[in-house]
């Protein structure tokens, strides 16, 4: 599966954007896997569903190592848990129904997680940079 991950994703933190890439990837993969296989489908988002959250508990481990101000902080796993709440549901729903909905499924969580949650990491990626300006060069 040929990724869409781009630049205009990165938020230059190197283990953010590693692991972002990696749900790029399997956002790629489910909107793919629909095509083949109901079971391939199935393990698609789960696959996508379960490294989302390791990667959302990886950024929350950041944030505590660098001391991101609370409200910042709050606010990134308030963000987090609204996504694992929608896709607690979904993984239920596709467990125990058909695929017919994983296009516009993928469409939202492409959306969601390019737009909000990168955009939310890339605050948190500037704030870090900000205080190692030595490392960016800038
Ligand atoms: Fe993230
Ligand atoms: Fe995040």
């Amino acid at each position: 599966v040929e990724s869409s991950w781009d630049e205009s994703m990165a938020t230059g933190n190197e283990m953010i954007d590693e692991q972002h890439q990696g749900v790029v990837k399997l956002l790629d993969e489910l909107r793919a896997s629909h095509l083949s296989s109901e079971a391939r489908g199935r393990r698609a988002l789960e696959d996508l569903m379960d490294f989302t959250l390791t990667h959302f508990v990886a950024e929350e481990v950041l944030m505590e190592q660098v001391a991101y101000p609370a409200d910042r902080a709050a606010h990134m796993i308030e963000h987090h848990n609204e996504f694992k709440a929608y896709a607690r549901l979904r993984v239920i729903e596709f467990r125990t129904g058909n695929m017919a909905a994983v296009l516009p499924l993928a469409a939202y969580l492409h959306d969601w997680l390019t737009v909000h949650e990168f955009g939310v990491d890339r605050l948190l990626a500037d704030w870090i940079r900000a205080r190692q300006p030595s490392s960016s060069g800038a």
